[in-house]
């Protein structure tokens, strides 16, 4: 099914029932937030550094805040530039079918009612960012949990990009190196992050579960 990949990187429902999705439950449900190294098979995580590392800067466009009329680019709130995932690509597919995977046993475990998911490709280049800010206001988007997922080979300290992990008392709960095979999980209406700027070109991939906020058989809202 998803030539140009090896076997071993293939995900077969029955075999992706894994321990690890207890894991993200059970973190979600504690502190709103998981961090896991070596989430997905690492050959996946490779292909999908090709894939990323393989675009040319034309496939990229300029990251904005906001949506549809409230859509806006403000480079002081974030430089970061992105594409998004599509079946197509063999990589992109296999990686959202990990996530359908875990939308399902979250649904399973935490009743979310996840409904889709959207993800896009992030490249911040040397100096890029993205300041403090959660991904959903409460009541105000149907984005209820989000996913990053990072491709950095051998990231060090001074490489920057870290992201930041907001406690509700605004102090850092978490610093995460954007090291190729983590994976961050966190509820999208109350964990307030950031993205400290990079001091090399850095790839990750954003998405986000959103609950079906339709009217009218209309998928609402769109990107
Ligand atoms: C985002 C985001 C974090 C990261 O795209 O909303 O917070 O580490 N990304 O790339
Ligand atoms: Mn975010």
């Amino acid at each position: 099914m998803y030539e140009g990949l090896p076997v071993s990187a293939e995900i077969a429902a029955s075999s992706v029932e894994l321990p690890l999705f207890d894991v993200i439950a059970d973190g979600l449900t504690g502190r709103g937030f998981v961090v896991l190294p070596l989430a997905l098979p690492p050959a996946l995580s490779e292909a999908l550094l090709l894939r990323v590392t393989s675009l040319g800067d034309e496939a990229f466009r300029r990251a904005g805040v906001g949506r549809e009329r409230d859509f806006q680019l403000n480079r002081f709130v974030r430089s970061d530039e992105i594409r998004w995932l599509g079946s197509a690509d063999p990589a992109e597919a296999q990686y959202l079918a990990w996530m359908e995977q875990l939308r399902q046993a979250i649904n399973r475990r935490l009743f979310m009612g996840l409904f889709d998911y959207e993800a896009h490709f992030a490249r911040y280049l040397p100096g890029a960012f993205y300041k403090k800010h959660i991904d959903a206001f409460k009541g105000r988007s149907n984005r209820v949990l989000s996913t990053v997922f990072y491709l950095n080979g051998g990231w060090q300290e001074a490489d920057g990009g870290q992201l930041l992990i907001y406690g509700d008392d605004d102090s850092v709960v978490s610093k995460v190196t954007p090291l190729m095979g983590t994976l961050v999980v966190f509820l999208s209406d109350s964990v307030p992050h950031e993205v400290l700027a990079a001091q090399r070109t850095r790839y990750s991939i954003a998405g986000w579960f959103r609950v079906n906020g339709s009217i009218n058989a209309q998928i609402d809202p769109p990107r």
